[in-house]
């Protein structure tokens, strides 16, 4: 009894020994490993680097009107956001996808609802996601001129562009957003817990969070 279970101790033990060992091999040389994955082509990280920033740096060359977005809008999304653009099931318990327009004045409720209208502070995030995220179930699918083009017809349901306004690389940054100005620093003073806030005996600093 004795011998039998001294034999998985030990064995036990020459598996962790080992296992530090490899992973201090690992640290030392993992460089000189061979036939594992590969460089990426500049190619391949091109078609992941897809990310728009809020300024419109990264948008491709295209461009399109509400117009034509209606179009692009009937053909690949009416299914999920519905014809009114409310969200086909939004604010039911079993949703097939969240309304693209209204909520103006709700996020100061309880009940705030956030759509391109009134909670996106940047028309080009509305460009981004429905370039990366959307249809869903087939994203990528759609050219650049198309998300352009449905992403003005958004914009345009929502009141902030005019139907033939043409969207493209330069236009589309300068679209003055309703929310753009209700997003506030993050301050510590909001941090509920005093502990985090570093409050000592009562005083509590109130400094802005850097961002
Ligand atoms: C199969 C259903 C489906 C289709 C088709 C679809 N969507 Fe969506 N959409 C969703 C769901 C679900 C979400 C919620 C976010 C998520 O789950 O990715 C969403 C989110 C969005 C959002 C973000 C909404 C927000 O409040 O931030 C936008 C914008 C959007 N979709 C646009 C589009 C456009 C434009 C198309 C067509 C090109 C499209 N969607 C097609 C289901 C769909």
């Amino acid at each position: 009894m004795r011998c039998s279970l001294s034999i998985p101790i030990a064995g036990v033990a020459v598996i962790l020994a080992s296992v530090a060992m490899a992973s201090l091999a690992i640290s030392q040389t993992s460089a000189k490993y061979t036939n594992v994955g590969k460089a990426p082509t500049q190619e391949e990280i091109k078609a992941w680097d897809i990310g728009i920033s809020y300024d419109g740096g990264g948008l491709p060359p295209g461009s399109g009107t509400a117009k034509e977005g209606a179009v692009v809008y009937a053909n690949n999304c009416v299914y999920c956001h519905g014809t009114d653009l409310k969200g086909v099931g939004a604010g039911t318990p079993n949703p097939i996808a969240p309304a693209l327009v209204g909520g103006e004045g709700s996020l100061t409720t309880t009940r705030p609802i956030r759509t391109i209208g009134s909670f996106y502070p940047f028309a080009t995030t509305v460009w981004d996601f429905v370039n990366r995220a959307m249809p869903r179930g087939r994203t990528r699918t759609l050219t650049p001129t198309e998300v352009y083009a449905v992403t003005a017809f958004l914009l345009y349901k929502n009141n902030i562009i005019k139907e033939t306004d043409v969207m493209d690389a330069k236009s589309l940054p300068k679209v003055q957003m309703p929310n753009r100005n209700g997003f506030l620093p993050a301050r510590i003073e909001d941090i509920a817990d005093r502990k985090k806030r570093g409050c000592t005996r009562g005083q509590c600093p109130e400094t802005t969070i850097p961002q």
